[in-house]
């Protein structure tokens, strides 16, 4: 009952998208000539992701609209939601009576190489978390629980997670994020600063890259 009970609020995974989701053609949008044909179809319009964002920041206004929090971005592919979830928190607090004093932090994580994680996780930026001591935290970015683990060393109030997207992982053992946006098949998405080796972050929609792409890209 609990669990139907949130997942009424549009909390858990957020909007599912299916497997056998076609995605939409690229002729139905505008984007950057220059990736014309290293992309098979959109598969979240950049409306779309402003959307979810902002319900995603009324979420976490009703949640943590009392506490001061520390948001700590994980770069660089969680920069362009962080950016925009902030906005969104920013409005909905100067336009009500509950504000909320917010710092921002950055943290860069590197384990991807083509579309293939490597076994090697780096943080770069994060050696002293210090500031986190006592207060509350919204993390955005992926590559979370090694992450986490390091975080919660710092000795935070509280530790809230949001993730723009979760991918259907069999056997998954990652952490599922506090807030997500989309949850979407286990496939390589670009586009709204997910990168394939750097290229694509100038992307507003979020696209699945091309085999052409693929090639083209390489390293
Ligand atoms: N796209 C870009 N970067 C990523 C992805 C992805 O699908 N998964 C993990 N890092
Ligand atoms: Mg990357």
């Amino acid at each position: 009952m609990a669990e139907f009970a949130v997942q009424s609020e549009g909390r858990s995974e957020g909007i599912v998208i299916k497997d056998d989701w076609p995605g939409y053609s690229l002729d139905l949008f505008s984007y950057p000539a220059h990736y014309s044909g290293d992309l098979d179809c959109v598969i979240i319009p950049h409306g779309v992701i402003m959307d979810r964002t902002e319900r995603l920041a009324r979420n976490i206004m009703d949640d943590l609209g009392d506490h001061a929090i520390v948001v700590l971005c994980v770069l660089k592919g969680g920069y362009q939601f962080c950016a925009d979830l902030v906005d969104r928190i920013k409005d909905l607090s100067h336009n009500s009576n509950r504000t909320i004093p917010m710092t921002v932090h950055f943290i860069r994580l590197k384990s991807y190489l083509n579309d293939e994680s490597t076994e090697d996780l780096h943080i770069l930026g994060g050696e002293d978390l210090s500031f986190l001591a006592g207060k509350g935290i919204v993390g955005t970015g992926k590559t979370m629980k090694t992450l986490l683990k390091h975080v919660e060393a710092f000795g935070p109030k509280m530790i809230k997670v949001a993730g723009l997207l979760v991918k259907r992982v069999l056997h998954s053992s990652a952490c599922v994020p506090d807030y997500v946006g989309f949850e979407i098949p286990n496939r390589f998405v670009v586009g709204y600063a997910l990168d394939y080796n750097e290229y694509f972050r100038d992307l507003n929609h979020i696209c699945v890259i091309s085999n052409t792409g693929k090639m083209k890209y390489k390293i």
